[in-house]
């Protein structure tokens, strides 16, 4: 990682490294993962890049760089985007949480991450960053969430591993829509 980092009271600031090519630089100032931070940063500086490279949250992950997989998919002001998709500078006075910021402030995983480890949401992790910040967006909202909806969402990111599976069953549990366990229903038979 390449930072430069001075800290000015509660801000955070990231310096850009030594230009090596006669490029624009803007000054930003932003919400990371609920940290105040301001930076100087390129023109054409990826969000994947400025999250990755400058701030050191590898978290977020980079895969087609296209728009399609996935993997970078971060929340600006709540929302599901792809970070491949946003330069840096494009940011400016915006909120932006990466998977980092999932977790509760003493570490404790939240609902959907827990349900994925109780569920075994996950293989060799690469897909699991950008599923946990679309899912914990879903499980966030005020509106219940139906099932279309979540296959909806699943539709969003590649998976290479799981067949989807194990991810859909772990959303469906921190979601509540799980169906009821066989002797929970046992009194609903009819008859003897
Ligand atoms: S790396 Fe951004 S969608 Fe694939
Ligand atoms: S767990 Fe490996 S790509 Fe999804």
């Amino acid at each position: 990682m390449t930072e430069l980092t001075s800290t000015t009271s509660s801000r955070r600031r990231i310096l850009a490294p030594p230009a090596s090519e006669s490029t624009a630089r803007h000054e930003i100032a932003v919400q990371i993962n609920g940290e105040a931070i301001e930076a100087e940063v390129e023109s054409r500086l990826l969000l994947t890049d400025f999250l990755r490279e400058r701030l050191g949250l590898t978290g977020t992950h980079v895969g087609c760089e296209q728009g399609s997989c996935g993997a970078c998919t971060v929340l600006l002001d709540d929302v599901p985007i792809r970070s491949c998709l946003l330069l840096a500078p494009q940011i400016d006075g915006r909120s932006i949480r990466t998977v980092e910021g999932l977790a509760e402030r003493d570490g404790t995983p939240n609902k959907m991450q827990q349900a994925f480890c109780d569920h075994h949401g996950l293989q060799c992790g690469f897909c699991t960053p950008g599923l946990l910040i679309t899912l914990t967006s879903l499980a966030e909202r005020e509106v219940p969430v139906t099932l279309d909806e979540l296959d909806h969402h699943l539709d969003s990111s590649i998976c290479r591993c799981t067949g989807y599976m194990n991810i859909r069953n772990a959303a469906r549990y921190a979601l509540g829509l799980m169906p009821p366990r066989v002797e929970d229903r046992s009194g609903e038979r009819d008859g003897p």
